[in-house]
């Protein structure tokens, strides 16, 4: 039986129990397995078979009710090897973890098929939290899946227009909030205390981190078993880089794969508190009062689950870095032209955190990456187009269209 365990002092609480923080000492909590429960779940060979996605990892997961999936048909994302990019970078072998490729376009979504799993085992009618953007997106489309009330507080003016639309088609309550996401997600937290009733699902929700744990265990599986020398990730509300390395962390533990990766945590120069403690040595975090950054996704002051992701990134003898918004939309570019994946801008974050790392020797050229893209380019098409060379606009005319080619003068030669 799977339980609740608080992440500081130890303490645990049951599996259907709802809260967010320890009720002894206020830290946040993670989900662990009896003794032995893991090691079963890997003897039973149906899991081997079955393809890749979140729900390949059911045994492995903390829902009991298997008849009340809650699915978009999420995970199996793509895992590109990057040839042309590694040859630029001079790295030996590159891979991007696509997790564009998910239902609603981000890696949200692994979280959220077990999170509202969990909301339906729980019998719960109503559903919050608070968002970047990304969260909103997934949460609504799972409640509606569902047929639960969803109510998303997003930073007003502040997220992509592809995310709002989402929130918004899939028929959530899109409240707007005149404040950070920091801010978002105090009221937010308030709410679930105060009204039992309503369901939190931001990342602090352990059930969101054990479904996002199966980005580790797949990338362990699209390597065979094997696990690259570094993930790189970007990193805001840190719970993605900490559900990571428990997929690692477990497979390891199981026997599963022999190594473990370096995990590699990048964030935006303008919100970078856990970046800043790792590079400065520090065991805690000093909150950024206003978080800037052109990647809105990851505009963060003060990330929930800052302690689990230092904790992983030191396990692991990983690192982070900071990237500044012009590193990010260059490095965003240059993904989608020599490899044809288009990203937003935040995932861009962990190629350039990737770039800036070759270039200054902490990442050996001989490593073998793996980088995660979290999101969608489409997500945030204002940003791409203000950042790419306007299209020309010509009449619809044979000369005028050779001429955009730069094919006229080509002509007038042949033709002399
Ligand atoms: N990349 C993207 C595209 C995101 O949307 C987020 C987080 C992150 C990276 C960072 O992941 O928070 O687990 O460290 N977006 C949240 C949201 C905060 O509300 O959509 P993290």
């Amino acid at each position: 039986m799977a339980y609740q365990k608080c992440i500081n002092c130890g303490s645990e609480y049951g599996i259907d129990e709802i809260v967010y923080f320890c009720r002894k000492c206020g830290d946040i909590l993670e989900i662990r397995y009896a003794q032995g429960e893991l090691a079963e779940a890997l003897k039973d060979p149906e899991w081997r078979n079955a393809p890749l996605s979140v729900w390949r990892y059911r045994k492995f997961m903390p829902i009991s009710d298997l008849t009340k999936l809650v699915s978009l048909n999420e995970g199996g994302t793509g895992f590109h090897l990057c040839e042309r990019l590694a040859k630029q970078l001079g790295l030996r072998e590159l891979y991007v973890k696509n997790e564009g490729e998910n239902p609603t376009g981000s890696f949200k979504d692994r979280g959220m098929t077990v999170g509202v799993t969990k909301a339906v085992e729980l019998g719960v009618q109503s559903v919050i939290c608070a968002s970047t953007g990304n969260t909103s997106a997934s949460l609504a489309a799972y409640a509606a899946k569902a047929g639960l009330q969803c109510a998303v507080l997003i930073p007003s003016g502040k997220i992509a227009y592809g995310k709002l639309s989402q929130a918004m088609i899939y028929g959530a309550k899109v409240i707007q909030v005149r404040g950070n996401f920091d801010q978002a997600l105090d009221v937010v937290l308030k709410i679930s205390e105060k009204h039992r009733s309503i369901y939190l699902l931001n990342s602090i929700n352990p059930f969101r981190i054990e479904g996002q744990k199966s980005l580790g265990y797949e990338i362990c599986d699209q390597l065979n078993q094997e696990a690259p020398d570094r993930i790189i990730v970007p990193v805001g509300n840190a719970g993605n880089i900490s559900a990571i390395w428990k997929g690692f962390s477990e497979f390891h533990e199981l026997g599963v794969v022999e190594a473990l990766p370096k995990m590699t945590g990048i964030q935006a120069a303008g919100a970078a508190p856990i970046a800043q403690a790792i590079k400065n040595g520090k065991d805690t975090i000093v909150p950024v009062a206003a978080p800037e950054t052109v990647a809105t996704a990851i505009r963060i002051g003060a990330p929930v689950s800052w302690k689990k992701a230092m904790n992983a990134i030191r396990d692991s003898h990983g690192t982070a870095e900071t990237v500044t918004d012009e590193e990010i939309l260059s490095a965003q570019k240059l993904l989608a032209r020599v490899e044809g994946l288009f990203v937003e801008p935040a995932s861009a974050s962990s190629i350039a955190g990737l770039i800036k790392l070759v270039k200054n020797g902490v990442v050996d050229r001989d490593e073998r990456v793996v980088c995660v893209t979290t999101g969608h380019g489409l997500k945030d098409p204002d940003t791409a187009v203000k950042m790419s060379e306007k299209p020309v606009e010509v009449d619809a005319e044979l000369s005028a269209i050779e001429e955009a080619l730069g094919l006229k003068k080509q002509v007038e030669i042949v033709a002399r």
